[in-house]
């Protein structure tokens, strides 16, 4: 989609293929094809954002609020009737189950509708500064310019949009690349952003990231690059543009949560929430709990509890019902998960359950691993896959000084009861992180709380109210008359 136009590519494609069978003897389904567009066609799309910006000028930077929500409400409108087919490609493309896969789809109508709400209010009222030197002003928020969009594949629907979204109703034109897995299901989309925005406002673009990114970023016209992935990526998008350090940026990256069992925790809550945390949609989150530390009195009771609940997960196909382990859209992340639990056997950990690591075509069973020390790989990489590192302490200065020296500062999960032991606690932890769940379980929602991070692990903010702050900039008019 370039310059309000759908057009048909014929050039060459790529093949996109499901790691869930359909037959009974393991062989990957293909999906569809999807285009390969290489440079040419990104500086296209390019000049087609850059002509909806015009400088500033043009249609979409200058509409007004109310006939800017109504181009997002007619979206909205048009993206509900595309439910079904979205929620049975997030099934297949990505191997979400299917009421994770329908709440994909429901919160991001939800956000949408949540967006326009924030957005008729966001800063209206002028800032009214008593001492202002008889200098009046009118301060409102106005757009950066063109965004590049570029969003993961663990949530290629619902995160993509919590950029997407927020950019466009400040009044940026997007450039917006679909996650290599999940890239399908934007397209049934792709209708209604044609219908709905001024031409050149959303431009769609499909092929490999480095070929189409690079020249967009080399040509320094970009004003917002924002991306939810990793901060490789991130790094060297970012070097590629002419303004480097200056580049406005809103990312979203890795991280490495903890959860913190204290000696009084409720272990039942305990190890319901670790058991969430650890291996919603197979632990493929940023936010997911990527390390448990667990208090030495009461380790081996939370880990004989945890481990039955992990072996009684039950694995198969996103549309079967009451299925929590499904299949790993990545080709490699088995493998990958294979070796990580190899260095941590090599080291001196055990698996702890019976089933863990167990290997098929497509998944890996969720190996609890224990005990598990900062030399071992499963503790300094980001799995994002279902292995679950158990680490013993028994001075609370242990997990604290760990999350100090860690690259990542996203959220931590504490568990346990007496106030007079968490409140100083709950005290150092915001200053290493930005969310201190309490005997709960880490995550991004509701979405209208902060949802940002420390160190590697994000730059700028998102949340309905905050992503409208982080895609725009305040402007005012200042005169001597009120
Ligand atoms: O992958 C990172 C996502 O932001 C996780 O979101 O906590 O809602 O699953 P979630």
């Amino acid at each position: 989609l370039t310059n309000g136009e759908l057009i048909e590519w014929k050039g060459k494609t790529a093949e996109v293929y499901s790691t869930i069978s359909s037959t009974s003897d393991y062989k990957p389904t293909l999906l569809g094809t999807i285009p390969q567009l290489g440079e040419k066609e990104a500086l296209e799309v390019l000049n087609s954002a850059l002509k909806a910006y015009d400088k500033g000028q043009g249609l979409w930077p200058t509409m007004k609020v109310v006939d800017r929500i109504a181009c997002m409400e007619k979206f909205v409108e048009q993206m509900k009737t595309k439910r079904d087919v979205i929620v049975k490609l997030l099934m297949w493309e990505i191997g979400k189950n299917l009421p994770d896969s329908q709440k994909e789809f429901d919160r991001t109508v939800d956000y949408i509708y949540d967006t326009i709400e924030a957005y008729k209010q966001i800063d209206r009222d002028s800032a009214k500064f008593e001492k202002n030197d008889g200098v009046y002003a009118h301060i409102r928020r106005g757009p950066l310019g063109v965004v590049l969009c570029l969003g993961p594949y663990n949530y290629p629907l619902n995160e993509t949009f919590t950029l997407l979204i927020p950019a466009l109703i400040m009044g940026n034109p997007v450039i917006f690349k679909p996650a290599k897995l999940g890239v399908l299901l934007i397209s049934p989309l792709l209708e209604a952003f044609q219908n709905s925005f001024p031409k050149g406002v959303v431009n769609v673009i499909y092929g490999r990231g480095r070929v189409l990114a690079t020249p967009i970023m080399q040509s320094g016209k970009i004003d917002v690059l924002s991306l939810i992935g990793n901060s490789k990526s991130a790094n060297a998008l970012q070097a590629q543009h002419p303004k480097g350090n200056r580049l406005r940026m809103v990312l979203g990256l890795e991280a490495k949560n903890p959860a913190i069992v204290l000696p009084d925790a409720d272990l039942d809550l305990t190890v319901d929430e670790c058991i969430a945390g650890t291996l919603s949609f197979n632990g493929q989150r940023c936010t997911a709990l990527k390390v448990l530390y667990v208090h030495e009195s009461v380790v081996d009771e939370f880990n004989k509890r945890f481990i039955a609940k992990v072996d009684a997960l039950k694995f198969g196909n996103p549309w079967e019902s009451g299925v929590k382990l499904t299949p790993l859209p990545e080709v490699e992340k088995p493998g990958y998960i294979k070796e990580l639990i190899a260095d941590a056997l090599e080291k001196g950990a055990s698996i702890l359950n019976e089933k863990g690591g167990v290997l098929t075509d497509n998944f890996i069973f969720p190996a609890v691993l224990y005990p598990v020390n900062t030399g071992m790989k499963v503790y300094s990489e980001e799995q994002f896959g279902p292995v679950i590192p158990v680490i013993p302490f028994s001075d609370i200065e242990e997990p604290l000084d760990d999350m100090a020296e860690s690259n990542y500062g996203q959220q931590v999960s504490l568990f346990g009861k007496d106030i007079k032991t968490l409140s100083p606690l709950i005290d150092t932890l915001v200053n290493l992180v930005c969310r201190v769940n309490l005997n709960s379980s880490c995550q991004r929602g509701p979405d209208v709380y902060p949802f940002t991070g420390r160190k590697d692990s994000a730059f700028g903010t998102l949340s309905v109210h905050d992503a409208l702050r982080s895609f725009s900039i305040r402007t005012f008019v200042a005169s001597k008359d009120n």
